[in-house]
């Protein structure tokens, strides 16, 4: 299938909401009562796991019965999480509506409906009154949105007073070639990309007061190991003669590991507060 979107990407994403289910009907023998925590290593799809959610929380300032929206929330696995470990109230905004719907039976099967809805929708278009919640947050996503300016502005919008937006995502280094631009857009859906400085100066022309921490040595770590375990998923499913997965997906996360080791590519961690 041709990648038009970044719709298209996750529909045939290897994390599903099925696919959690089942390993964990083989591995406990049944889904009854299940708990948050046992979806945790699971649910989360972004680099750095629960602890990077951990750093959200605490720079964001999330506590019990902070109003959390998470853009781009995926399965809901950071907002389940923020729910569960911080207390928070949590709304995430998903577009691929596979998702939505994977993040609702999740939600469910653990019990936090109450505390985390995830709905359908664009991040650059919220359906969200303004001024009307404490913090945004986004983990790793926000590479696939063009536009980032008006996805800030709606941050912006729906922000109260003193609110804070905190999230992580891709940044360029340096100008990709224009073949390096098209592998990752083909394998990864990945859209437009700043240098660190850049993107803070179009989060500040947004309204934010900015910081920005460069994640690209701790990221660099963390996608060698996945590398490593992804090329031996992939020696044992074609050893077993059976078909080996998305063959551009992995192609260009190999390119993208080689052109984050090299500082080219990276993570960046971003905190804006909205004047009070
Ligand atoms: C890498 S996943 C991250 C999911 C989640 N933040 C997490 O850490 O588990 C990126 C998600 O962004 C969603 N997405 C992409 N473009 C979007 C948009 N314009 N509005 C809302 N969600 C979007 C994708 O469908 C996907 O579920």
């Amino acid at each position: 299938m041709e990648i038009r979107s970044a719709v298209d990407f996750y529909e045939r994403h290897p994390i599903s909401c099925a696919i959690i289910l089942a390993k964990l009907a083989a591995s406990r023998g049944h889904l009854d009562g299940l708990v948050p925590e046992e979806l945790f290593p699971h649910d989360q799809d972004h680099y750095g796991g629960l602890a990077a959610n951990d750093a959200l929380a605490q720079r964001a300032g999330i506590g019990p019965g902070t109003r959390v929206v998470d853009f781009c929330a995926g399965l809901g696995g950071p907002a389940r999480y923020l729910a569960q470990r911080h207390g928070a109230d949590v709304t995430g905004i998903e577009l691929a509506l596979a998702r939505v719907r994977g993040a609702e039976e999740l939600t469910r099967r653990v019990g936090l409906q109450d505390k985390v809805r995830i709905i359908g929708g664009d991040v650059r278009q919220v359906p969200l009154a303004d001024a009307s919640v404490d913090v945004v947050i986004s983990q790793e996503a926000l590479l696939h949105v063009p536009d980032k300016p008006r996805v800030l502005a709606e941050a912006y919008r729906i922000l109260k007073p003193g609110g804070r937006l905190v999230f992580t995502d891709w940044v360029a280094h340096f100008p990709l070639s224009e073949a390096d631009r098209e592998l990752m857009w083909q394998g990864m859906a990945v859209t437009e990309l700043y240098d660190l400085p850049a993107y803070a100066a179009v989060i500040s022309r947004a309204g934010f007061v900015v910081g920005a921490e460069d994640l690209t040595a701790e990221w660099g770590a963390i996608l060698t190991q996945r590398l490593a375990m992804y090329r031996r998923l992939r020696e044992e499913t074609q050893a077993a003669g059976t078909p080996a997965g998305h063959d551009a997906f992995y192609e260009s996360y190999v390119r993208f590991v080689d052109l984050v080791n090299a500082g080219m590519l990276g993570g960046g961690r971003f905190e804006g507060g909205k004047p009070a």
